[in-house]
């Protein structure tokens, strides 16, 4: 794993856009430690044995579940061009903007701890305004993305309200110190992991993430939460229940592999257009805190070669192509099933304003072997992530 980290902080740097703030973001990528497994309220897990072998809840315990468990749903606005989602959190009563990001498992925050000039424009949390503010002693995190930016400080635990479901004694990570890119960000206030709390970077004992902890608490019917982005318009993230409105057909799962502490399954292969579908093994991590879909050098240069005048520009780190280009869509194999990115999703829009030069939001992987099927991917899907079977799921969303 460590070697892989530094390959994508060494190579992803790259991939930094030449444009007004915020960046192209590459979360994820942490170091790993271990985390007991989260068990649910013991109603939810009584109805579970019932439901296991194929036999009717009884009615006190189903409502007992119910009434143990909740749902909720939080809007998810894009920034400018998409480079990320930003959602809104309440901290021991402050409320803040985080990036959602499944590519973690720290929740950090701008924070009082934070020179002044360091948060100018941010909302930021003190834990000595809030009365459930409880300092965590000895305890220090520090945290570096695969985009090379990173973080660092302190710990406290308090109440944190997402989507109107509120968990008790959360580790809340305050920044103490944030690379520039995150400066240069006025509008994210921090990041929310929602990888496994398997590589959650607080020492010397790591916490679990917001949806650990609540799965932890039985707060969820059903622990698992599901991804809902929009091109340039507000998405949501749901938590708890799976929204049937928001998808047509039906879900197709993959099993997922979290040894790593990611949302990672292997994918079947890809098709570019109206051409053949190439089989073939992808591990690949579905990650809402990478704005880019990231792929093998060979399949990036299979799609770009069906789009009219394209091109690897060094000064802008990858592909770009003239916007007036029709971009074929591109097919991703997933268990049983096929997602399909329509061509009108595969452009991050112009390298700089008024350009008519557009980068591509399939770029290459840097050969770290891993694909990171982020935001260009979840746009066209519903993508469900379903913590208590160890599974991803995906459908075409209704429109
Ligand atoms: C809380 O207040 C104390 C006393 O003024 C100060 O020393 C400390 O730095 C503050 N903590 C934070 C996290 O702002
Ligand atoms: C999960 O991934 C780990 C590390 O990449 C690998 O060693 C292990 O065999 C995988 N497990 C399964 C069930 O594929």
């Amino acid at each position: 794993m460590h070697s892989l980290t530094t390959l994508l902080v060494a190579s992803l740097a790259t991939l930094a856009l030449t444009k007004p703030v915020p960046q192209i973001t590459t979360k994820g990528f942490s170091v790993t430690g271990t985390v007991a497994k989260p068990l649910p309220a013991y109603p939810v897990r009584l109805a579970r044995v019932y439901e296991k072998y194929g036999k009717p809840v009884p009615s006190n315990i189903a409502a007992a579940a119910a009434a143990a468990t909740e749902t909720g749903s939080v809007p998810a606005i894009p920034e400018e061009s998409d480079v990320a989602y930003l959602s809104e959190v309440n901290i021991g009563g402050q409320t803040l903007t985080l990036d959602f990001d499944t590519g973690s498992a720290d929740l950090w925050v701008f924070s009082s701890e934070l020179a002044s000039s360091y948060t100018e424009g941010h909302a930021i949390y003190n834990p000595n305004k809030s009365k459930t503010a409880k300092k965590l002693n000895g305890a220090t995190w520090k945290i570096r993305y695969g985009d090379g930016s990173g973080a660092s400080g302190d710990v406290y635990t308090d109440d944190v309200e997402v989507a109107g479901i509120t968990v008790k004694g959360q580790a809340v990570e305050l920044a103490s110190k944030v690379s520039s890119q995150f400066l240069q960000d006025p509008d994210n206030d921090g990041l929310l992991g929602l990888a496994f709390s398997s590589i959650n970077t607080v020492q010397p004992k790591p916490q679990t993430t917001w949806f650990d902890t609540a799965a932890a608490q039985g707060l969820f019917a059903k622990s698992l939460f599901t991804v809902d982005l929009k091109q340039g318009a507000p998405g949501t993230y749901d938590f708890g229940y799976i929204d049937s409105s928001k998808y047509t057909g039906k879900i197709t799962y993959t099993d997922i592999n979290e040894s790593q502490g990611f949302w990672e399954f292997t994918g079947t292969g890809y098709g570019v257009g109206d051409g053949n579908f190439q089989e073939q093994d992808i591990d690949a991590i579905a990650d809402t805190g990478t704005t880019l879909l990231l792929m093998d050098d060979s399949i990036v240069e299979d799609y770009y070669s069906q789009v009219d005048g394209a091109e690897v520009d060094q000064q802008q780190g990858g592909y770009v192509f003239p916007c007036s280009a029709q971009l074929p869509d591109m097919i991703l194999g997933i268990g049983s099933g096929q997602a399909t990115i329509p061509g009108g999703l595969m452009s991050l829009g112009a390298v700089s304003r008024g350009s008519s030069s557009c980068f591509g939001g399939l770029q290459s992987n840097q050969g770290v072997g891993l694909s990171i099927y982020g935001d260009i991917f979840l746009k066209a899907v519903l993508a469900v992530f379903d913590a208590d079977n160890k599974r991803f799921g995906f459908a075409p969303k209704s429109s």
